[in-house]
């Protein structure tokens, strides 16, 4: 699936990204500003926060209760379309998918 993060500069990266991966995983793998990982995807930090483009909420869907319990531990505060993207697995479901890097 084909995956674009939009940076608050103005510019974006795109990428492909195999089927099964996460997409914080996807994101250091591409250099992605901001999105550092650092508990390896355990939903214990919080750095891999993104806001969802509203066009792919209904099919990203809505975080899970331990997702959401975390969501509010975000350095940036969290919106309405927040999910942390270690727990968004790329499937060709969303292939296309837009993420906007929090800042
Ligand atoms: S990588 Fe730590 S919560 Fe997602």
């Amino acid at each position: 699936m084909k995956v674009t993060w939009k940076i608050a500069d103005g510019t974006s990266i795109s990428a492909e990204v195999a089927t099964g991966v996460s997409l914080m995983e996807a994101a250091i793998a591409n250099n992605v500003p901001r999105i550092t990982g650092d508990c390896g995807g355990n939903l214990a930090c919080a750095t891999c926060h993104v806001f969802v483009d509203p066009d792919w909420v209904d099919k990203v869907g809505p975080p899970d209760g331990m997702e959401d319990g975390m969501l509010d531990m975000t350095e940036v505060g969290r919106a309405q379309h927040s999910r942390l993207s270690c727990q968004i697995i790329a499937s060709e479901d969303l292939d296309g998918l837009v993420l906007h890097v929090p800042v």
